[in-house]
């Protein structure tokens, strides 16, 4: 397998980057605003980040909303972001068509709220044509769930006869996991400064490369996605080669 050393343009050769987004609440705190504020203006940099990530050519781009431990957070939290996300979907989904994105969600989103979950179906169906970039936003999800489901997948394939345990490959479990039909991750971003995966995208980050920066969330604007894009192409992938 070849690196991606030596490869220009906006994106340096990246098909697929993926964004744990973190840090709204201390960008809040700073501030002396509520942490609500902080969401809100997390949601304007997703908005923001998503038209960037288009116009460098990624052909998907996957951010991390709402972990299934997320749960563990006070309901009024929980419910501030819920709103959140009832508008986006709402505001955005036109921008989405005109701008050739199609929606994906990856995660357990069915758990969600009944309405939440009518509105996610309608918007993926509405872009469903769409093939500039896949926009696949995690929700709910945790990489564990998401291995459990796949792996409840295959065993059943195995319980009608469908597939013997020693035929099972990686290539099944990989096909049902959540993000099967993406590109293979190249680069997985963690604002905030947390050194921690916090059970994102485990299978999928096997040789994915890593960016950490300080900056927080709210703060995360087009030059900070050019300077990750800069350092994954300056990197040398060897996939376990030399
Ligand atoms: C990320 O910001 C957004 C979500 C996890 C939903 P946080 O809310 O985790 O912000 P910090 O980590 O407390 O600063
Ligand atoms: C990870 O951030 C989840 C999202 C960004 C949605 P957290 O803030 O929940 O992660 P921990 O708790 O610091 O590991
Ligand atoms: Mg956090």
């Amino acid at each position: 397998m070849q690196g991606v050393a030596g490869v220009s343009g906006p994106a340096f050769g990246a098909r697929h980057i993926a964004i744990i987004m973190d840090g709204n609440g201390r960008w809040a705190k700073r501030k002396h605003l509520p942490r609500a504020l902080g969401h809100k203006k997390g949601v304007e940099a997703v908005r923001n980040i998503v038209r960037v990530g288009g116009e460098m050519g990624l052909e998907a781009m996957t951010l991390y909303a709402f972990s299934s431990e997320n749960w563990n957070r006070p309901e009024d939290e929980i419910s501030d972001l819920m709103g959140l996300l009832r508008q986006y979907i709402q505001s955005d989904i036109e921008e989405f068509v005109q701008n050739g994105v199609r929606l994906k969600v990856i995660g357990n989103y069915k758990a969600l709220d009944a309405d939440i979950v009518g509105m996610i179906d309608n918007a993926i169906e509405k872009t469903a044509g769409n093939d500039k970039m896949t926009l696949a936003v995690a929700l709910n999800y945790g990489a564990q769930d998401e291995l459990l489901r796949a792996v409840q997948h295959v065993a059943a394939r195995v319980k009608i006869g469908e597939l013997e345990p020693d035929a099972i490959h990686v290539d099944h479990i990989a096909g049902a996991l959540d993000t099967a039909e993406l590109p293979p991750l190249d680069l997985l971003i963690r604002t905030s400064g947390e050194l921690r995966l916090s059970n994102f995208l485990l299978w999928q980050a096997a040789y994915s490369e890593l960016y950490f920066t300080d900056t927080l969330w709210p703060d995360f604007d087009k030059g900070e996605l050019e300077k990750a894009l800069q350092a994954f192409g300056s990197r040398e992938r060897r996939f376990g080669g030399r």
